[in-house]
Parts: C-alpha cells; structure tokens; sequence
C-alpha cells in the first residue's frame, strides 16, 4: 500500500484532521475528509493551502483532498480510515461500530485519540484485527511522529502496514506493543509535567523558572539525545546512583495535583483565560505561538538539509 496511490479518508476537519489530511495529499495520496460542521468542511481547502504555502511546500496538493459531507460517501472505497472527531469515548466507540460495515474489508481503520485507550474504543468490533490508534502531534505536518497503537486484538501485519504508510507520507512512525493509557509520549511529558508542577506547588521556585531551567538544559539536548541514549552516555551506573538518591525525593502523587486543581477552580485556564501558570497578554500569547511554528520549521529545514548532504 506505501508505493502506490492509496485513498486516505479522515473523520474531522479540526485542528488534527486537516493536518493529517494535509500529510498525506503532500505525499500524493487521495484523500476524503468527513465532518458534520459544514464550516468545518467549507474551509478545509482554504486551510490546507494556506498550511502549505507557508512552509513553501507544493499548494497544487491541496486539489487532492476532497470535502464529503455524507460519511458512507467518504470511506466507501478508503483504504485507510483516521478519525480525528471529538474526544468522547462513546462517540468513537459508535463511530467505528459504523465504519465496519462502511468500508472495504481490506481497510484499515486508525483512532486519532490523545489519552483513551484503543482497546476501550474498539471493543466489540467484529474486525478489531485491522483496527487500531495513530496517535499524530500538533501540527501534524510539523512534527514527525505517530504512535501507532495495537489494541488487545490489533493484527500485527495490519499495524506494520499502517506503519510502512506512515514511513512514506514522511513520518517517523513508533510502534506502541501495548495499550498503555497515554501510549509513550504522553506518558513521558506528563511525567515531567507533573514534576513541573510540584517544584512549583512546593516553593521550590516559579512557573517561568521552571520552563527556563528545561529549555536551557536538557531541552537544548533533546532533539538528538533522547534519555535513554542520555543515560547510556553517561553511564548506567551514574544513572543508579542518581537514581538512588533523587527519585525518593520526586513527586509520585497518582493523581492531579491540588495546585492544578485549584487553577482551575479558579478560572486560571492558561492562554485563553491570559491567566494559568503565569499571565499572559495576547501580545506574549501571539509571540510564543509564532516562536513554536518558527522552531518546528526551522527543525524540518535542518533536517532536510541533513538528508540532502
Ligand atoms: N489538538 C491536539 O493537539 C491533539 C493532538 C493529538 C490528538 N488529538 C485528538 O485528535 C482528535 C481531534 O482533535 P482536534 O484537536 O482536531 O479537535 P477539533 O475540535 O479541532 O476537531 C474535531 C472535529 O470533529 C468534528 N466532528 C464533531 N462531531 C462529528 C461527527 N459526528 N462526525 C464527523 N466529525 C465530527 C468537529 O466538527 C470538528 O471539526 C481528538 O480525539 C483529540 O483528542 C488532538
């Protein structure tokens, strides 16, 4: 399926879903995106375009990807299907109760879902063997990794194919053996997360020092030194011993923190309230968002030109 021309299609045309739409279009794929918002679906060419004039990438691409009001008309003939609708288990859950009966029965069938666990969703499915999570980051035409996820009763042939797909769209694909509730990435950032909020919780310092104490240390080595490679550099007898003494001392709570909670309560909801953590004006909010977009590209450049050396 990587080599030839497939027909993608995509349930959502949000945030995600035109992202992931966008992808594949750019590798030549066809695709078809299903959404019941018809604003959703009326500005999806727009988006896409826009997307990939702004990397300077191919705008001609956007012509592959279509808009489908009727979701039987969007993935009657798909060879794969992604939904990227809304986070609610129940809805997902009659979604692909529908989808398998839509579709063709060589068709993969893939959930976009950020936290549930894939084996939740397609439980009770009839083909449960092709059906498993794609777990894309935002934007999903800037950053390259997708976890692909095998539920309890995922083919492993079917996983590989989805996997070899995403190699040749661009991808840098990650098998996920087992279903673990935030997969690998979300597991490991909130780990750090929730110590973030605990040294803060605890006084130990404020919100802008912790971010500033990540992004000039061990951020600046992650993009090339992941933390397993980083304890093999350093050894992993180092690594024990610093195990020894600092993991005692971090936070093990095994729910949100109350500071967290009290945020909230208070309406302290981050950017879109211009207060969480810290305060934010729309004039820092604006800038923070274009210095992310600016470094995500800037990292693909590199990256490419790397490649072509
Ligand atoms: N936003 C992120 O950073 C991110 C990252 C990874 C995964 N995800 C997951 O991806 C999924 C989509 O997230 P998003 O951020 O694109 O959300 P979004 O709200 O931007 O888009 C969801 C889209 O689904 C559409 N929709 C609602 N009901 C529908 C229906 N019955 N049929 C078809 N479409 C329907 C909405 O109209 C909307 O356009 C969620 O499961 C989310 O948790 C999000």
């Amino acid at each position: 399926m990587s080599a030839e021309r497939s027909l993608i299609a995509v349930i959502g045309a949000g945030l995600m879903g035109h992202g992931i739409a966008q992808v594949f279009a750019l590798a030549g794929h066809d695709v078809r995106v299903h959404d019941v918002d018809a604003r959703a679906l009326a500005s999806l060419g727009e988006r896409i375009t826009r997307n990939l004039s702004d990397l300077g990438q191919d705008t001609g691409a956007a012509a592959r990807v279509s808009a489908v009001s009727d979701l039987s008309q969007a993935v009657a003939k798909a060879d794969v299907v992604i939904e990227a609708g809304p986070e609610d288990l129940d809805w997902k859950r009659r979604l692909f109760e529908q989808l398998e009966s839509m579709v063709p029965a060589a068709a993969l069938l893939a959930t976009n879902t950020s936290v549930i666990p894939i084996t939740q969703i397609m439980r009770g499915l009839r083909t449960g063997h092709r059906a498993m999570g794609t777990h894309w980051w935002n934007p999903p035409y800037l950053v390259p990794l997708v976890e692909v996820i095998k539920s309890a009763w995922t083919d492993a042939a079917c996983a590989q194919r989805m996997f070899d797909l995403l190699r040749a769209v661009g991808k840098t694909p990650a098998m996920v053996e087992k279903d673990v509730a935030g997969f690998i990435g979300n597991r490991l950032q909130h780990a750090l997360w929730r110590e973030a909020v605990a040294l803060v919780a605890s006084g130990v310092c404020d919100a802008q020092t912790v971010d500033t104490v990540v992004k000039a240390s061990f951020g600046r080595r992650l993009p090339v030194l992941g933390p397993l490679e980083n304890a093999d550099l350093v050894g992993t007898d180092l690594t024990l011993a610093i195990h020894r003494t600092v993991l005692p001392a971090i936070e093990s709570a095994p729910g949100p923190s109350p500071y967290l909670e009290q945020l909230v309560a208070q309406g302290r909801l981050g950017m879109k309230s211009g207060e969480g953590f810290r305060c934010w004006t729309a004039e820092q909010q604006a800038t923070l968002r274009a210095r992310v977009l600016d470094h995500l590209k800037a990292m693909n450049r590199a990256e490419s030109l790397q490649e072509g050396t």
